[in-house]
């Protein structure tokens, strides 16, 4: 029995990865500049996660929001409805998420698009865990959680009546959240794409997935942006092609925004801005949080098939290069957000004996001082298979104290590797007895 489910899965893997890699070579060739880094080979297949070993569509999601969705339903705790926002801010608060992290896309580009513009975007607001989108003149506040075993688990809160509020999970938002566009999983979209003067888009003009890895020039194409950049060129606050062509003539010229008044109503939002520092942080952590999943679904897939993780390798190397920052693109000169996320963020800790933090920021040539992310501490990375960590901890430890000289890590210097290490060994309690020694 066990045989033939596991020839089942295996043709399966095979005929996903064959349509994965033809339907990705498209894409690719229509959407995709030759040099987009991949993270690993295969990195945009498919994989297998309705079916039996990850059964995504049945296991019990255990995320903040599932714990918030049972505490409603045994009505422990009641969300309030707020004159302006509805149950927007008792939302945020309950899952613990900074109204400062408020970003805001104008492009036509997720699910209630129809209600999406320059004059009315679409808020998004996040924490280490919970991504929440809401849309004034919208029922429907739209959220993405990360859950240990699951990874993206998706629910809508139907606010219709404020009183008895419907919070419910809902896999239909996987049509586009596992794509070949997020590593083949349930996950986070943060994406770039060019937007028309109605914020309507051109889905093969260009469009691209988003993380720390991408040039300024290709990001926030259908984003607003505030804060301060200096000479940095990006696409945020642009929309249509007369923008676009005169973007060419004088680089820039929508970057540097203080507030958005003159572009829409901002008393709509909890908040007047799009915080720069907010959008890098989050387009680090989405793909972050879908490396997790990736890493956490091919750990139990490989010991359910081949009772071992030997083939591994390939991608808990991408998976370290990335949360180790190794291929980060530099800041051209200091960024400097107009919300109060960056101290928000920062002093969330936790701390070593030095004062240091994996929270620290840099914004002067990168998002982090200490570059290396502090999505270590979150459940889905302490709680993964702990076949998959201890090859990561192996091989962060290589890393760490200098066994590793290769060229791909040639941008974490010295001396970063040995606080990072300093701070994870303070902080950090599950690390193998190894690292101490
Ligand atoms: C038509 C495609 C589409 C569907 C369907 C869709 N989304 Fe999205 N979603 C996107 C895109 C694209 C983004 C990236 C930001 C943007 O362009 O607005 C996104 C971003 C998000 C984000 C913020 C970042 C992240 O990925 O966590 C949340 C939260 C979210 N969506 C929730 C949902 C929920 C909940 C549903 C289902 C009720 C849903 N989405 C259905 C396209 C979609």
């Amino acid at each position: 029995m066990r045989n033939l489910q596991r020839e089942a899965l295996l043709k399966r893997l095979k005929r996903i990865s064959h349509h994965g890699l033809l339907l990705c070579l498209g894409l690719l060739a229509l959407t995709l500049p030759a040099a987009e880094p991949v993270d690993f080979q295969g990195s945009a297949q498919m994989t297998p996660f309705d079916e039996e070993i990850i059964d995504y569509p049945h296991v019990r999601a255990t995320d903040p929001v599932a714990v918030l969705k049972r505490k409603l339903d045994y009505e422990e705790i009641k969300l309030k409805a707020d004159e302006k926002f509805g149950l927007l801010p008792s939302l945020l608060k309950e899952l613990k998420i900074p109204q400062s992290s408020q970003m805001l896309v104008f492009s036509k580009t997720s699910l209630q698009r129809h209600l999406i513009g320059p004059k009315n975007p679409r808020a998004l607001f996040f924490n280490d865990d919970v991504y929440v989108g809401y849309i004034p003149g919208s029922q429907i506040i739209e959220i993405a959680s990360s859950d240990s075993k699951l990874g993206a688990v998706f629910y809508t809160l139907d606010q219709t009546d404020p009183v008895n509020p419907r919070l419910r999970r809902d896999n239909q938002c996987l049509e586009c959240h596992a794509s070949t566009r997020n590593m083949g999983v349930p996950g986070h979209l943060a994406r770039s794409f060019i937007p028309d003067e109605e914020g309507k888009v051109d889905m093969f003009s260009g469009s691209m997935m988003v993380n720390h890895k991408t040039p300024f020039e290709k990001r926030w194409s259908g984003w607003y942006v505030t804060g301060e950049s200096g000479k940095m060129v990006h696409n945020g606050n642009l929309m249509g092609e007369a923008a676009f062509k005169k973007q060419e003539a004088e680089p820039g010229y929508l970057s540097n925004q203080k507030e958005l008044k003159h572009f829409f109503d901002t008393a709509k939002y909890p908040q007047g801005g799009s915080d720069i520092v907010a959008l890098m942080t989050f387009e680090h952590q989405a793909h972050l949080h879908n490396f997790i999943t990736r890493l956490n679904y091919e750990t139990r897939i490989h010991l359910t098939m081949y009772q071992h993780t030997r083939h591994l390798h390939q991608i808990v190397d991408g998976f370290v290069r990335y949360l180790l920052f190794a291929d980060e693109v530099p800041l051209p000169n200091p960024v400097k957000g107009t919300s109060s996320f960056a101290e928000e963020f920062q002093q969330l800790g936790p701390r070593d004996s030095k004062g240091r933090s994996l929270r620290d920021l840099d914004l002067q040539t990168r998002l982090l001082k200490y570059p290396c992310s502090y999505l270590i501490y979150s459940d889905p990375f302490t709680q993964m298979p702990p076949e998959a960590k201890e090859l990561v901890y192996r091989r962060l430890h290589e890393v760490l104290t200098g066994k590793e000289t290769g060229e791909a890590y040639a941008r974490v210097t010295k001396e970063s590797r040995q606080a990072i290490r300093e701070i994870l060994l303070e902080t950090k309690k599950d690390l193998p007895a190894y690292w101490r020694e």
